[in-house]
């Protein structure tokens, strides 16, 4: 074969498979453009990310460092260590009341791990699933690229953003589903269901022949009221939590699910197959996460105080339409009244206020649903650090209210947010 001909089969090699056709974050490009304020000698405050404010509890860390110690890291049983499933199985007793058998705990790569091995176990390729928007993006991105079809349905301020068992079965006579997936507390808008919110969402899927998916990686972290499980609701339900939020353990990629006890098997087949086992140090840190806990209801406790400054401060920004976050550490801030471009607007709040936040274009899809325009602002360390000297961002009421109806220059970095409070 001629050598031109075989470079050109080879680069077609080179072609990515569609299926990675996955779209970015684009609050990456929000953070890039921070980071090159912060390697100008700039200083941003980060609320793009939902990163913890803390490290691991002191207990897991010291549990890692014996582990080490003590030699060997081997691989444990695909589903987890027996001991790591049973101290989830308490916890479940301990803080819902909810009886929960160990052999249904799955140990995962974080809940991103979950995610794959869930959908795989319940969906064939083309299978469709609903999720929410605004909601967090890697879910639909995930089933994409497992070959499944995200069906978005949209929520609002009207419902606080939950999904009803009206707008599930609107969109199963529309397109037939074989799943659903909700998160509670919810990742952009912090907003909680009730348990009769999420018992009515739950009978009317699985009333439909529809399968429920529980994203509870928020739980711990509610302030509104405490947080209902979906494994106490129903035994059908696939719910997934991860040590990731409350534990302060995102970079240990150690998370969990309460599979239906028939998905079992099959889910320990697949991630035998797919990752062996979850890294051993991180399943034995996790394990003693769960004797933190006083250590990490400190750290709740400076996100209640970073809420209270949010919610406050944001209306003297001229952001007030908002709901006020029962859970997580997310507030989803309309910004209609400013700008019709989400993504501009984050911009000019980088550039100008110096604040990083996510786009609400970010938590929607683009050109599929239109863009809201909302900001999303994650509150874990940045507005409580008193040396913070940031600025808050501050509506030009004047430039808004000009004949312009999207003024470009909204912003402007007069109000600090140390002058706001920023005691820790
Ligand atoms: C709603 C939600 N689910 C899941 C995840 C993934 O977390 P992890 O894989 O670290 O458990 C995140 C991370 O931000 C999230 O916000």
């Amino acid at each position: 074969m001629p050598e031109a001909t075989v470079r050109d089969r080879a680069r077609s090699l080179l072609t990515a498979s569609g299926r990675s056709d996955v779209p970015p974050f684009m609050v990456m490009d929000v953070m890039a453009a921070a980071a090159r304020i912060e390697a100008a000698g700039g200083h941003v405050i980060h609320m793009e990310v939902g990163q913890p404010a803390a490290s691991a509890p002191k207990v897991a860390i010291a549990a890692a460092h014996a582990a080490l110690e003590s030699g060997r890291i081997d691989y444990t049983s695909a589903l987890g260590t027996p001991s790591l499933r049973a101290r989830i199985a308490r916890h479940y007793r301990e803080t819902y009341g909810c009886a929960v058998d160990a052999e249904r705990i799955v140990v995962t790569t974080g809940s991103s791990g979950a995610f794959i091995l869930g959908f795989l176990a319940m969906f064939e390729p083309g299978d469709r699933v609903a999720v929410t928007v605004p909601g967090y993006p890697p879910y639909r991105h995930i089933l994409t690229a497992l070959g499944c079809e995200p069906v978005l349905i949209e929520t609002s301020s009207e419902t606080r953003h939950a999904l009803t068992g009206e707008a599930l079965l609107a969109a199963h006579r529309r397109t037939p589903l074989k799943g659903v997936l909700v998160g509670s507390p919810a990742n952009p808008t912090g907003t909680m269901m009730s348990r009769e919110a999420l018992t009515s969402l739950i009978s009317a899927a699985e009333g439909a022949g529809i399968r429920f998916i529980s994203d509870e990686i928020y739980h711990g972290l509610d302030y509104a009221f405490p947080a209902v499980t979906a494994a106490e609701l129903s035994p059908h339900a696939l719910v997934i939590n991860s040590f990731s939020k409350y534990f302060c353990m995102t970079g240990w990629r150690v998370g969990w699910m309460v599979a239906p006890e028939p998905l079992v098997r099959p889910i320990e087949r697949l991630q035998q197959n797919l990752a062996i086992s979850v890294p051993t140090l991180s399943q034995i840190a996790a394990e003693a996460a769960f004797e933190g806990r006083e250590e990490m209801e400190a750290v709740k406790r400076g996100y209640q105080e970073n809420r209270r400054i949010l919610i406050a401060g944001l209306p003297q920004a001229g952001l007030n339409k908002f709901l006020p976050a029962d859970g997580a550490f997310y507030l989803y801030a309309d910004v209609s009244a400013f700008t019709s471009d989400s993504l501009e607007f984050a911009k000019q709040m980088l550039e100008q206020a110096r604040v990083a936040a996510t786009p609400g274009i970010d938590l929607k899809l683009l050109h599929v649903v239109r863009d809201s325009p909302a900001v999303a602002y994650s509150w874990t360390k940045q507005i409580a650090r008193p040396e913070a000297g940031g600025s808050l961002l501050v509506i030009d009421r004047d430039a808004a209210s000009s004949e312009d109806s999207v003024p470009r220059r909204t912003i402007s970095p007069t109000t600090e947010w140390s002058s706001v409070s920023c005691r820790r």
